[in-house]
């Protein structure tokens, strides 16, 4: 690799920003809107609890959630009213001049309840109106079909993903988005970081907790039926439109060896394995990986797989590859003793040689281009960069603006990476940061967790103007845009 050839971002290139509607909307219940996973979660504070593992939600909670009259317990009921401040929301994220918007639709407000023949048209006329305002402006929208958000109703009545049922709803929803935004939206991700579920299964499969033997062999299977619900959905994509492109999703997990013994390289390369590439490795390739099947024998786990499921998987391949990008950690074979910080959705191993964020989560910008070399040469995809960014307790100045230079330096240290990846001749697509506007936090649900460009004046009990400010990071990626990243 040549470290001198620097190569500019294609004149195509996509500048976004990502959100996601349980994060963000608020208005849980208004408009028929039922209860969804998301809005089960209690705020925690993530910097004093940084070495707590996300909540793990079992029925108790679930049950008490339900029940509890207080919504300001559970932040993403409330999110930024993003519902009803849309139009002013979007026009303020279009004068960054980003050209493409990511953005998810509620599964729990599209379809209220599990019958599948009756759509609710109040939302999906605010859904048209998100749409329209994003076109209006410029951004290419990109639909995020499901982000950290099931209906309750599928755990109550189907018990999560592990139920094959799940499959067909999920394909009925697709198929309303797919039709009426026919022409309007071309980009679709079926499901936000399909491979979090092995550490996260309460938020992405609606599998609660509960000390079981079969716990592992349900995530698995229910991950299967996500396989297949994904590849139905890049079939349905294109015969309704075939100038659909449909991406499958990874949270990246970036983890390097704790040091050059053998067992530790090993134990690594197994970790990323399961974590990283195994999604990927079923979607892309349309087979199980040999490292999966021999983890199922050992882990006891027989999955019901029907040789349909892998001929559709194998024919309906995804479009692109696309990525989320905060951190790195480190893997050790035994993590006895071993100071723990925290990464997206859990513990890691500190890796001395990285600072970290407040939150813990270790800032390694060198790990984005890691990756993306990686990617690629296990794929052969064009790459969308689908969030990266920094949480961070950001303060309104007396003289109301915000100073957020640390942001800017994360961002263009990341960035950077990201064209460097380009110069060593990756086919990266797009970026799209995390996050335009501030949102409640998913892992902790917290308000204080910022990553916007644009500051809401609202603090972790709800209360506040509401008001939005631009930070400096705001007018630095203006200007990021502006000259095609011809400022870094
Ligand atoms: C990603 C999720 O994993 O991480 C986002 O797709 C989330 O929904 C982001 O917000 C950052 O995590 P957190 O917990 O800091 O909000």
């Amino acid at each position: 690799m040549n470290e001198n050839r620097i190569k500019p971002f294609p004149h195509d290139f996509l500048w976004g920003g990502s959100i996601a509607a349980c994060q963000s909307e608020g208005a849980w219940d208004e408009d028929d809107k039922t209860l969804t996973i998301s809005e089960v979660f209690q705020s925690i504070d993530g910097r004093k609890e940084k070495r707590r593992r996300q909540a793990m939600i079992t029925k108790e909670m679930l049950e008490k959630a339900r029940i509890d009259k207080n919504i300001l317990n559970y932040p993403k009921r409330i999110g930024i009213d993003f519902y009803h401040t849309y139009k002013d929301d979007i026009k303020l994220i279009a004068e960054t001049g980003m050209n493409l918007f990511r953005f998810s639709i509620s599964w729990a407000r599209v379809f209220p309840t599990s019958n599948c023949l009756v759509s609710n048209e109040k939302a999906l006329a605010y859904y048209d109106d998100v749409i329209e305002q994003c076109l209006n402006h410029h951004m290419e929208p990109l639909v995020t079909i499901s982000h950290f958000d099931l209906p309750v109703y599928i755990i109550d009545e189907f018990g999560g993903w592990d139920n094959r049922k799940v499959i067909d709803l999920y394909l009925s929803f697709c198929e309303v988005l797919f039709e009426r935004y026919k022409g309007k939206v071309k980009y679709w991700i079926p499901f936000n970081e399909i491979n979090m579920s092995v550490k996260a299964a309460q938020k992405t499969l609606g599998i609660l907790y509960e000390e079981s033997d079969n716990y592992k062999q349900r995530i698995f299977q229910a991950l299967h039926h996500q396989f297949v619900a994904s590849a139905q959905a890049v079939k349905l994509a294109h015969r309704i439109d075939q100038d659909n492109q449909v991406g499958a999703m990874i949270g990246s997990f970036v983890v390097y060896p704790l040091t050059p013994k053998p067992v530790d390289v090993f134990a690594t390369m197994n970790e990323e394995l399961l974590r990283n590439y195994y999604c990927l490795d079923v979607l892309c390739s349309g087979s199980y990986p040999y490292y999966m099947l021999s983890y199922f024998e050992n882990n006891h786990i027989t999955l019901n797989i029907n040789e349909e499921d892998m001929t559709c998987i194998k024919e309906n391949s995804c479009d692109f590859v696309g990525t989320s990008y905060y951190s790195s950690s480190v893997f050790a074979e035994n993590n006895d003793h071993l100071e723990l910080t925290s990464a997206n959705v859990s513990l890691v191993i500190q890796n001395p040689y990285l600072e970290s964020s407040e939150w813990g989560w270790q800032v390694d910008p060198l790990g984005m281009r890691y990756l993306l070399n990686k990617l690629f040469d296990r794929y052969h995809k064009p790459l969308f960069i689908l969030e990266n960014g920094l949480g961070y307790k950001d303060q309104l100045d007396r003289d109301e603006k915000i100073h957020d230079e640390y942001r800017i330096e994360y961002l263009k240290k990341h960035i950077t990476e990201v064209r460097n990846a380009i110069s060593d001749g990756i086919d990266v697509r797009c970026y799209a940061l995390w996050t335009p506007i501030d949102i409640i936090s998913s892992g902790t649900s917290e308000m204080n967790k910022r990553y916007g460009l644009i500051y809401v004046d609202q603090n972790n009990a709800g209360e506040g103007s509401k008001k939005r400010y631009k930070k400096d990071s705001f007018y630095w990626y203006q200007e990021l845009i502006k000259t095609n990243g011809g400022c870094l």
